[in-house]
């Protein structure tokens, strides 16, 4: 019998998954303004540029988020025949992720990092390439999106350690949106796994949607480029995407211990299983070089 797009059964199950996420933000409300250097308004301040790779990072973020009208118009689409609460969360979700893109570009503009002109012609061109995906079921999407929320908060951690020493107030401002994409992260992931509990035969689509899963800032004109250089400044590349994305989901998802009946499961796990080990294999041979670099001075 083929898989239901998501299990009915599950809707108490995840309407309570939602409440869990609506008293969470009704418990730590925060508005953008609160993370931004405001003085900044009153008196020259005597704050350094962010460095390249920083505005880099930061930029890329923005980018990222600023695409939200697409990523709800696909959400929304792909779910408008989903459960209810899931309806919700998209809603929720969108509001809160509305703050992200406000918040790192009103601090570029106060801080007067970048060139604002040309941020916004990114900006545009961004917004007007739209989004587009291959995930095929709302269980593919609910996938997709844990990932995706797991990337992007591992993405902010990452960039708030390297912003440190520039702009604690940068860093302050990028682990507060961090932890939204872990509270969103926590919803979809659950949702996930409340589908595996009952039946393992969805590791065909977890499994798809893992293994395909690329970064939402991919419609960036220029990703590959800034992706290679964040990566190649130990930012954000397949060391990080590997151990605080892949396998914390994989881990929490139990992949491991799942035991699907059908051949057809079976063989996506095993592709699953396969992708991990060349995620791993590569995760580690860039941590050996650039262990490698540190020691000879280099990179
Ligand atoms: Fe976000
Ligand atoms: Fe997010």
């Amino acid at each position: 019998m083929p898989l239901e797009p998501m299990l009915p059964s599950l809707e108490p199950r995840i309407a309570q998954l939602l409440a869990r996420h609506t008293s969470a933000s009704a418990h730590i409300d925060w508005s953008y303004h609160e993370f931004l250097p405001l003085e900044a308004y009153h008196a020259p301040s005597d704050r350094r540029p962010l460095s390249e790779v920083t505005y880099i990072a930061v930029e890329t973020a923005l980018l990222t988020e600023v695409n939200l009208p697409w990523y709800t118009a696909v959400l929304y689409e792909g779910l408008k025949n989903s459960m209810e609460p899931i309806q919700e969360f998209v809603r929720v979700w969108t509001s809160e992720e509305d703050q992200h893109s406000m918040l790192l570009e009103t601090y570029l503009l106060l801080t007067d990092n970048g060139d604002h002109a040309e941020r916004g012609k990114r900006r545009r061109a961004v917004v007007a390439g739209g989004f587009s995906h291959d995930l095929e079921t709302p269980f593919e999407a609910m996938v997709y999106t844990a990932v995706q929320e797991l990337a992007t908060q591992a993405f902010y951690l990452c960039t708030a350690n390297v912003c440190e020493g520039e702009d604690p107030i940068l860093a302050r401002a990028l682990r507060r949106i961090a932890k939204d994409e872990t509270r969103h992260y926590a919803f979809y992931r659950d949702v996930v796994k409340a589908h595996l509990e009952v039946d393992p035969e969805y590791v065909v689509p977890l499994a798809k949607a893992i293994t395909q899963f690329r970064m939402p800032g991919r419609v960036i004109p220029d990703f590959k480029e800034r992706s290679a250089l964040l990566a190649s400044e130990h930012v954000f590349g397949p060391e990080q995407f590997y151990q605080d994305v892949v396998e914390v989901v994989c881990s929490y998802w139990d992949v491991d211990n799942l035991a699907p009946a059908l051949p057809e499961a079976q063989e996506a796990l095993v592709q699953l299983q396969r992708y991990r080990a060349v995620l791993r294999r590569l995760a580690k041979h860039r941590s050996a070089s650039a262990a490698v670099g540190s020691r000879s001075g280099g990179g």
